[in-house]
């Protein structure tokens, strides 16, 4: 399939298990794409396997000038941009623990996370969409998470981010359409990259029992989604959240406890 022919793609946090399954698949429809992510060995590694199809651009979505440059970089490249994957997250193991509660997470760790998270997708939006009116068009898909549509026990700052990603996600695409820029949400639930799995040993069982399918969804799932709202197979689609999640939000909150409760029923 070579839906995305002749275009050319920014992946943030390009380097990480999502966006460089983004990466890759892009690239195998056809696109050029920008790795582009804080740490410039990880989007090295992300960008070497894409050949010349691909580059790797080191920049710090919490800083307007470290944005506009990666943009520009981008353009200066490729010549153009038709698709933005903003998707970079605050993941530091050092600080991500210490987003809790209302009450007990420090103010600086609320506010670092809303500049990667949130302010960083803006500024993304703010220095692609006139390089994609230039061009005629362009899409934009923002990672969320089903963490921006319900409450969790941890991570206020994380989900409150997540949220408003959605939102915005809905004011670019309101903004913007008429100038044939489409803006659209992707919201993963539990996606087993490596990383995850080797962090967070249980999880994996605790989660299984929530979703819908037989087994979690993988990077390349994402990615599936995100190469379709990046083409124009989706030209009649923004302003959206897609959820994909195994159904985790679809069903009644009861679910998990019927199910065993069925089970030890015989
Ligand atoms: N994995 C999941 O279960 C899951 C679930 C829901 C949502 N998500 C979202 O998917 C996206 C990708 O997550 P992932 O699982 O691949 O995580 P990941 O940690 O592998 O990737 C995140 C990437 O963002 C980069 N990054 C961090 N701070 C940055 C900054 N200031 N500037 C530029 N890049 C920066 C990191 O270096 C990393 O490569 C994130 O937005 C995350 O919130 C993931």
């Amino acid at each position: 399939m070579h839906r995305l022919a002749g275009k050319v793609a920014i992946v943030t946090g390009g380097g990480g298990g999502i966006g460089a399954a983004v990466a890759r698949r892009l690239v195998s429809e056809g696109a050029k794409v920008a790795v582009a992510d804080l740490f410039e060995d990880s989007a090295k590694r992300a960008a070497e396997p894409l050949g010349n199809d691909g580059f790797a651009v080191r920049f710090d979505a919490a800083i307007p000038e470290s944005v506009q440059a990666m943009v520009e970089a981008t353009v200066a490249r490729f010549g153009r941009l038709d698709i933005l994957h903003n998707n970079a997250a605050m993941t530091d193991p050092a600080k991500h623990p210490q987003d809790r509660t209302a009450v007990d997470t420090p103010i600086e760790i609320w506010r670092e996370i809303l500049d990667v998270n949130l302010t960083g997708y803006m500024l993304g939006c703010r220095y692609a969409i006139p390089h994609m009116i230039a061009g005629g068009g362009g899409s934009i898909i923002n990672t969320a998470s089903n963490s921006g549509t319900a409450g969790d026990l941890a991570r206020i700052a994380y989900g409150s981010s997540k949220g408003a990603i959605i939102t915005l996600t809905k004011y670019v695409a309101t903004q913007h359409g008429k100038q044939n820029i489409r803006c659209n949400s992707v919201a993963p639930g539990v996606v087993l990259t490596e990383a995850l799995d080797k962090t967070v040993p249980g999880l994996k069982e605790i989660i299984k029992r929530h979703i819908l399918t037989p087994e979690f969804g993988t990077p390349d799932d994402i990615a599936a989604l995100v190469a379709f709202l990046a083409s124009d197979e989706s030209r009649y689609i923004t302003g959206e959240n897609i959820s994909i999640s195994g159904g985790g939000l679809s069903h009644q909150p009861h679910y998990a406890d019927l199910m065993a409760f069925m089970e030890s029923a015989g």
